[in-house]
């Protein structure tokens, strides 16, 4: 507890600085590949934009949790922590409703962690209950976190995350997966780094005339 307490500020800040920039890398990760699994599935433009822009801020809950990712493991209140964490894309959805997004990037953040078998959070839908974009987020999410370095692993090869992905199929709805099996084949140029994964120009930045 002594030690908790005497981490000083300035080594916090740069815990979640740290912290702060990987979400940001993640979130142009998530924006660009799930632009680009929307488009494989033939979805409009107007859509596939929707999913870059919720791609971009589906985790921006976190902000809400800045208190917990500052030395959480020597936190006794583990689990209540992370029944905490489990609130971010709750909190997300609160923070950006009345700020003008559309009900499509609203509830594709609000149900981005929601499993196609029901045992997902925050509502436990199944299926076809859970949004279209939400499920692309899903898949996306998975792929991003695990292609990226962590504080507590380095990234993953791209054979071995696909094959932990399929180890955890049930969370994912088959028709997504799929095509975003056959954007990553595909290959490209993208923000993970290059014999990790998939890369692109981004669909989120200024490399491609989009907004
Ligand atoms: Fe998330």
């Amino acid at each position: 507890m002594k030690s908790v307490q005497k981490i000083s500020e300035t080594t916090q800040d740069r815990i979640l600085e740290m912290d702060l920039s990987a979400e940001l890398k993640h979130g142009v990760v998530v924006s660009n590949l799930a632009y680009d699994v929307a488009k494989e599935l033939g979805l409009g433009e107007k859509e596939c934009y929707q999913l870059a822009i919720a791609g971009m801020l589906h985790d921006i809950g976190k902000l809400k949790l800045e208190g917990y990712i500052n030395g959480q493991e020597q936190n006794p209140m583990v689990i209540e922590e992370l029944k905490y964490v489990r609130m971010h894309s709750t909190l997300g959805y609160e923070i950006l409703k009345d700020q003008g997004y559309s009900d499509y990037v609203l509830e594709s953040i609000l149900y981005h962690h929601e499993n196609f078998d029901g045992s997902g959070y925050p509502s436990n839908r199944s299926g076809k209950d859970i949004p279209m974009g939400a499920r692309i987020l899903r898949v996306c999410d998975v792929y991003a976190a695990l292609s990226m370095d962590r504080p507590y692993r380095k990234a993953l090869e791209n054979d071995e995350v696909l094959r932990l992905m399929i180890d955890e199929i049930k969370n994912f709805d088959m028709q997504v997966f799929l095509a975003f099996q056959r954007v990553i084949h595909k290959g490209g140029n993208y923000g993970i780094k290059k014999e990790t994964g998939y890369r692109n120009e981004g669909h989120f930045t200024e490399g491609n005339g989009n907004p």
